[in-house]
């Protein structure tokens, strides 16, 4: 046997005993998964919450924990893959909630509470004078397209291999069947003006719109370079096309987003996840006189509904959730504590020998067993097994990881946990470091 023929075998072995592991640390989670496959596909209707050989499910959770059917209480580090950001139950924004529910919650009409929501979001982001509510990121930004297109008269839009605007616009790798409107977009590499120049010198006349997430999430916690991005101002400029930042995941990264950070003015910007407070949320915000266009009561406005679009609870708790716990201090802090953790895994890493890279940024990190962060999701470098070793191994320590490697910092996460997290991640070092690369 050849010494590759040694390795691959080692490893093989190395994962069926952590599986082993995994499955005797797990009995209620396993058979979850096989009651719940006789109504649900594969047990699951939330395909980024799959995992093998099976997930854990979860029981409850509160602060910066979960806990799982089978009793183990974990460390949040996932945080509802950065939906969670406030921590789980705030009792700020549950007390916004409760104050709602014997005051009805399905209105059917307008109230007060999305004007207020609309108002915090307008006064953190410089470039939204406007905002629209829906249901789920994957809303936003499809509304934002059709926008696009509608008020330029355009038919194709430009996005980025690898980008996740959702789960109709889902560009992540291979063909998604799920995917709306194959045929009126086209692709570059992202952090790579020279491509976007490729593409639109031939289609930049036709061009509705750029979209990019300005920190690719599920792409791999990619950050965009600024000057990329401040580029990407100008060909859209130059083109007559409108510049989307979906700003789903990185609106928490300050008061403003990312787009503040980089200071880049983008015409239209779509939000989700945690800004609804931790219930069903989405939104498209932009200049006036392009969201203006939704304006029902004039003639020729673009038809935009949604049943639950201004649904009370969500509103209250976006709203309180935004001005009462995602204050600048808040955010500020939890970039702070993200800079931190990554020094201290680098470090760990550093000092066992495995290399690693952090991607990412503040209080999300992205985690690649590599020399170098990846520009682009093509030079991610670090396989399906590594990742696999990485998180059942730290799930089985007692932290909730996500697979892709990714680490969610929430505003409750602490200090301490951090600390914990480290000596975790040491141990799953000294462990594995056989089978990653040095
Ligand atoms: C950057 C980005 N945009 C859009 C979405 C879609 O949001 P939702 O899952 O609420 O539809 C996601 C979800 O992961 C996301 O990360």
């Amino acid at each position: 046997m050849n010494q590759s023929t040694v390795e691959k075998l080692a490893l093989e072995r190395e994962i069926e005993e952590l599986q082993a592991r995994y499955s005797n640390a797990n009995p209620r989670s396993r058979v979850h998964l096989s009651t719940a496959r006789q109504v649900l596909p594969g047990g699951n209707t939330r395909a980024a919450l799959h995992y093998d050989p099976f997930p854990v499910f979860i029981e409850s959770a509160e602060g910066a924990r979960v806990i799982d059917v089978d009793g183990h209480s974990y460390m949040d580090f996932a945080n509802d893959l950065t939906a969670g950001f406030y921590g789980h139950s705030h009792p700020v924004i549950l007390a916004g909630i409760r104050s709602a529910l014997d005051n009805g919650i399905s209105f059917g009409g307008p109230h007060r509470y999305e004007e207020a929501l609309a108002k915090a979001i307008c006064s953190r982001f410089s470039s939204i004078e406007r905002v629209r509510f829906g249901n789920s990121g994957t809303e936003a930004n499809l509304m934002a397209i059709g926008l696009a297109r509608a008020v330029t008269g355009r038919p194709l839009v430009l996005a980025f291999h690898g980008g996740y605007h959702g789960s109709f616009a889902n560009y992540l790798g291979a063909e998604m069947p799920l995917n709306v409107d194959k045929p009126r977009l086209r692709f570059a590499r992202f952090n790579d003006e020279e491509d976007v120049r490729r593409v639109l010198e031939k289609d930049g006349a036709q061009t509705a719109a750029i979209i990019i997430e300005p920190m690719m999430g599920s792409g791999g916690g990619i950050l965009a370079d600024p000057t990329f991005l401040a580029n990407l101002r100008v060909i859209a400029d130059e083109c007559g096309a409108l510049l989307i930042f979906d700003e789903v995941q990185t609106a928490r990264f300050s008061p403003g987003g990312l787009q503040d950070l980089v200071k880049v003015r983008t015409d239209l910007t779509t939000l989700g996840k945690s800004l609804g407070g931790g219930l069903t949320f989405g939104a498209l915000g932009g200049r006036a006189d392009l969201m203006d266009r939704l304006d029902p009561s004039l003639p020729g406005a673009i038809g935009h509904g949604g049943t639950f679009n201004n649904n009370v609870l969500t509103m209250i708790a976006g709203q309180v959730g935004l001005t009462k716990v995602a204050t600048a201090e808040a955010l500020h802090g939890a970039n702070a504590r993200g800079d931190t953790l990554r020094q201290s895994l680098l470090a760990a890493a550093r000092a066992r020998g495995p290399v690693l890279s952090i991607g990412a940024y503040g209080s999300i990190l992205s985690l690649h067993f590599q020399p170098k962060a990846p520009r682009n999701p093509a030079e991610i470098a670090t396989t399906p097994v590594q990742r696999k070793l990485f998180q059942l191994d730290m799930l089985l320590r007692g932290f909730y990881v996500q697979r892709r490697g990714t680490i969610n910092l929430s505003l409750a996460t602490t200090d301490e946990d951090c600390t914990a997290f480290t000596e975790a991640f040491g141990g799953f070092l000294d462990r594995y470091s056989a089978f990653l690369p040095s």
